[in-house]
């Protein structure tokens, strides 16, 4: 089987470090912030090019606390795109505030910028753009409109650790940025963790106070706060990873290049990279209008790919609270039929990424005489 994410290869890897960082952790018992914590904070804000660094229980938690540290709450809009991880949209709603959505970039599964000032209104506080499967928004059309209007930006830099915009890293150029080190993220922990980063030292001191329920002496919240806490295994072990991600991003890259080239002929419509950006195929995704037979056909071929997203947030039946309906952010629901990821992960090899990629051309060929 051809993964389309291989975490375990990444432990085998590391394992003797990994042992290292968890003995380090059970030496000491600070499971719960604490040292490793502190250190990863400094190592990943310094990567990130930010001053400062949060980590927190998860992505989620970290968009969730971002928007709080920012003061947006109930009677509050932020714009941000439906289609995302859900999460992103959520985190919205756990703040109060209400999402309002603006269509994407159909060649970058971005936000589309030129879509946003049409859909600013006197409740509009802040822009939500997720940097979606490692590719950064189109950040300076997005951050003049931000300034033009007094709107805050947050990143959603869940999936792109370490890409960058005209040379600056993501999660540094909004007012603040959230990561997520899910498992199969590009830096991923053996469990649960992401982190707010910011220049900011009050939205820092903000987040930091949010995660372990507003203390500032022990006992003496001076806010409502949360059990948002990283655990100092996940740190250890993150820390050893943070060093191979330059290296691991290299080896996504230099496969991503492949799949351009391999695919290039084929009817597939291949991801758009903006000039001057650096992605980091979190995800590579192709559409194609024959996703779920290609889908099967790949399956049968032991090849496992992942449709990223089935679905755009307005109509999930879960978040009908969105006031949108079918048809009314017509690019997001058309990626939803179309896009299909294919296998992506930094030990995939010259053959692998070759038998994909002849999989997929045979699977696009016979679409071709299905409609012939
Ligand atoms: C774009 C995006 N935002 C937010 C999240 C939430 O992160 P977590 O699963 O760590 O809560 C994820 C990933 O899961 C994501 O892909």
């Amino acid at each position: 089987m051809i993964l389309l994410h291989d975490i375990s290869a990444q432990h085998a890897e590391l394992r003797a470090e990994i042992d290292d960082a968890v003995a380090r952790v059970l030496d000491t018992s600070q499971f719960i912030l604490g040292p490793e914590v502190a250190a990863f904070e400094r190592e990943f804000a310094a990567y990130c090019h930010t001053a400062h660094g949060v980590g927190v229980n998860s992505g989620t938690s970290a968009l969730h606390l971002a928007l709080l540290a920012a003061g947006i709450g109930p009677g509050d809009e932020v714009l941000t795109v439906p289609y995302t991880f859900f999460a992103t949209v959520a985190a919205i709603q756990y703040a109060g505030a209400t999402p309002v959505f603006v269509d994407l970039d159909p060649r970058t599964f971005n936000i589309d910028a030129s879509r946003i000032e049409a859909s600013i209104t006197p409740k509009t506080r802040a822009i939500l753009l997720v940097h979606l499967y490692g590719q950064p928004a189109d950040m300076d059309p997005i951050l003049d409109i931000a300034r033009r209007h007094n709107l805050l930006v947050i990143e959603d830099a869940a999936q792109a650790h370490g890409a960058a915009y005209k040379g600056k890293p993501v999660g540094s150029m909004g007012d603040l940025g959230c990561f997520s080190f899910y498992p199969t993220k590009n830096l991923g922990a053996a469990g649960e963790g992401g982190m707010v980063v910011t220049n900011n030292p009050d939205y820092a001191h903000k987040v930091r106070l949010l995660r372990d329920w507003a203390q500032e002496e022990k006992y003496r919240p001076i806010l409502k706060g949360y059990n948002y806490r990283l655990e100092g295994m996940q740190a250890a072990i993150l820390r050893v990873k943070l060093r191979k991600l330059e290296q691991w991003t290299e080896a996504r890259r230099s496969i991503a290049r492949a799949y351009d080239t391999l695919l290039a002929s084929s009817d597939l419509i291949l991801p758009v990279v903006l000039p001057g950006v650096r992605h980091v195929y979190h995800l590579y995704a192709v559409r194609t209008p024959e996703r779920d037979r290609i889908q099967a056909e790949l399956k049968a071929a032991g090849i496992q790919t992942a449709v990223h997203y089935p679905s755009p947030i307005h109509l999930l039946p879960a978040y009908g609270d969105v006031r949108y309906g079918r048809g009314d952010l017509p690019v997001s629901e058309e990626c939803a039929r179309t896009v299909l990821c294919i296998p992506m992960h930094p030990y995939l090899t010259r053959e692998e990424v070759e038998t994909v990629a002849g999989a997929l051309i045979s699977a696009a060929a016979a679409t071709l005489e299905h409609a012939g």
